[in-house]
């Protein structure tokens, strides 16, 4: 007896894999994080990021230049804010002066046709190092949510066309939604983290934004309280259908390759566009492997980007963008 199917039939060379492969790369599947800071000439390596770095506005406007050339169509842009200006608050967070502020100005002056995305959340602002007001050891929702909406307008007045919430808070999407139609800011859309889990694997952002919550007493030292349980998967659905119903527009779940499961799930059950973030620890870790020679950089790099998009992203924000838009 022979097999009657031979699956190896269409495994026989490069010409038959590609015309049967199901998932492909594109410049366009993704969202290049881009981490700001204050100056003139600074490109800061950062330590837990091989070749990843924080820009000054002068070398922002090189930078996506070179982005786009790559294909590269959209940025999320981060800020890293003087030690001066954090407080429990973030009131620095709506300076229509600031470095987030400016840095949209300079990202559309320089590629008009950039989408500009924005982090909306009090963590890089507050002097604890959480995504939103601190009293009486808690971290308060609904007072976070009016500072947050001003944060997402202050955004969309420099000129955002998306503002991302990572905060984590409830109705947080509702808020930032009304604010901005009544300011007629109709247009601007919202990417929302909508699962984003309790994770580890955050450390080296952390690092990048000195952004860690501080070690001080009666503060609490994770964001276990908002973030989600690593171990919980239905949870992820309703947090998803929530931020739906309160208008956003794309939803995100973050990080990427431990998590394709809950990625999956939300891609059969909603009718919006899917982000996944892979996230700076997920970086870290094929950076440090390859640096010792134990895993080929650009190969698991594909790999894994390819398995972010085949469990169901339609879009993927990565430190890998601009390496694997050469790839491609
Ligand atoms: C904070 C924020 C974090 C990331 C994006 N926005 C870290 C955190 O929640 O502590 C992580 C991104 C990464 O690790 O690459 N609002």
């Amino acid at each position: 007896m022979f097999p009657l199917q031979r699956h190896r039939r269409l495994r026989q060379n490069e010409s038959i894999r590609s015309l049967i492969r199901e998932t492909h790369l594109s410049p366009t599947d993704f969202i290049v994080p881009l981490f700001v800071v204050e100056g003139k000439g600074v490109k800061d390596e950062i330590a837990s990021m091989p070749n990843y770095y924080r820009f000054s506005l002068d070398l922002l406007v090189k930078e996506v230049r070179e982005l786009w050339q790559l294909g590269l169509k959209s940025v999320l842009l981060f800020v890293k804010v003087d030690e001066k200006l954090k407080d429990n608050r973030g009131e620095e967070a709506t300076n229509p002066n600031g470095l987030m502020q400016r840095a949209i100005k300079t990202v559309k002056d320089a590629v008009p046709e950039m989408l500009v995305m924005t982090d909306v959340a009090l963590d890089p602002y507050s002097i604890y190092g959480h995504d939103g007001i601190v009293d009486q050891g808690k971290i308060v929702n609904d007072r976070t949510n009016s500072f947050l909406a001003q944060m997402a307008l202050s955004h969309a007045q420099a000129g955002a066309d998306f503002v991302a919430p990572s905060d984590m808070m409830d109705g947080r999407i509702l808020e930032i939604r009304s604010v901005l139609e009544d300011a007629h800011f109709t247009d601007i859309g919202i990417m929302s983290y909508s699962a984003k889990f309790a994770s580890a694997f955050y450390g080296p952002f952390r690092d990048a934004l000195d952004s860690a919550p501080v070690d001080v007493k009666d503060i609490p030292k994770d964001k276990k309280t908002y973030q989600m349980d690593p171990a919980n998967r239905s949870e992820a659905l309703k947090e998803t259908f929530t931020d739906i119903d309160e208008g956003a527009d794309i939803v995100m779940v973050k990080p990427g390759l431990c998590y394709l499961d809950i990625v999956r799930d939300i891609a059969n059950e909603v009718e919006v566009p899917v982000a996944v973030y892979q996230v700076s620890g997920e970086y870290a870790m094929i950076k440090a492997a390859s640096e010792k020679g134990w895993l080929n950089h650009d190969a698991v790099m594909l790999e894994q980007l390819t398995a972010i998009k085949r469990a169901g992203a339609s879009m993927i924000a990565s430190y890998f963008a601009k390496d694997a838009a050469k790839l491609l």
